[in-house]
């Protein structure tokens, strides 16, 4: 049986770059300052080699953040997806649609959503849809509090379970989960890094467990929640994830950039 050996290194041996994903909510209020900002992170691609930027603008500035220049560091994703195809259903966007603009990556579950009322079921439909539409979802999970009876462990576990209930085997080897704590989201400080690192340890095991260990060593597991430039090489380096998710700093390009330089230089 494989052990979960889990370095630093460990996304490389898989052939994988680290992954970056800035998260811009909703923001910028101008399409100009989105085609900047996105101008300005694809140019800064450029120089990676180790590391791939994510960037996931508002819905409508997304064609205009791509361009036939991307660097293969470079890529697009979508904050949410609908999850029908086409019909009567005023205001929503569908998965094949981002396929078309080219996005590849698609947040599915952020606790903002379901904040709003998305319900687990939703997620896991919206899950097997951008995968069987060829895009990489990026489920969200996360507890909202945590105590000492460690009852957060089966809350994540049973938002993973849910949320992948729709995926088959076959699809589950390109999927990421990005491990949230609703609680840091927003916040001033991120969560331990030596708890981080537990609970991205507990994912690959949960996913394991549903899809057998090689999409379990190939589940990339991302940590999101007040994620900045001093403290994101620390929660690489010892949380032992494979990415971040950012929200907050990734709309501020020099520190951003600053950040992901921290880490493509390790
Ligand atoms: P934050 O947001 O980095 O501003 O805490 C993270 C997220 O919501 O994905």
């Amino acid at each position: 049986m494989q052990r979960f050996v889990y370095k630093w290194e460990y996304v490389y041996n898989m052939g994988m770059n680290i992954l970056i994903v800035g998260n811009w909510k909703l923001n910028p209020a101008k399409a100009d300052d989105a085609k900047k900002l996105s101008k300005k992170v694809r140019n800064f691609a450029k120089t990676l080699s180790k590391v791939d930027i994510v960037i996931c603008p508002p819905f409508p500035f997304i064609p205009l953040c791509k361009s036939k220049n991307d660097p293969s560091t470079f890529h697009i994703g979508a904050q949410s997806t609908g999850a029908e195809f086409s019909g009567s259903y005023t205001g929503l966007v569908s998965a094949s649609m981002l396929k078309d603009l080219g996005v590849e990556y698609v947040i599915v579950g952020h606790s903002e959503e379901r904040m709003r009322g998305e319900s687990e079921d939703l997620i896991a439909k919206k899950a097997k849809i951008v995968v069987e539409q060829g895009m990489t979802p990026i489920v969200c999970v996360g507890e909202k509090i945590r105590d000492e009876s460690g009852s957060h462990y089966d809350f994540v576990r049973d938002q993973v379970k849910s949320a992948f209930s729709l995926v088959s085997k076959n699809n589950s080897k390109d999927v990421i989960i990005a491990y949230e704590p609703v609680w840091a989201i927003g916040a001033s400080e991120a969560m331990q890094t030596d708890a981080i690192y537990e609970m991205s340890l507990f994912l690959k095991k949960v996913f394991a467990d549903m899809f057998g260990t090689d999409s379990g060593l190939k589940a990339r597991i991302l940590y999101g929640g007040a994620v900045n430039v001093r403290n994101a090489e620390e929660i690489m380096r010892v949380g032992k994830v494979d990415g971040l998710l950012i929200g907050r700093e990734s709309l501020n390009a020099p520190a951003f950039l600053e950040l992901i330089r921290t880490i493509e230089a390790k």
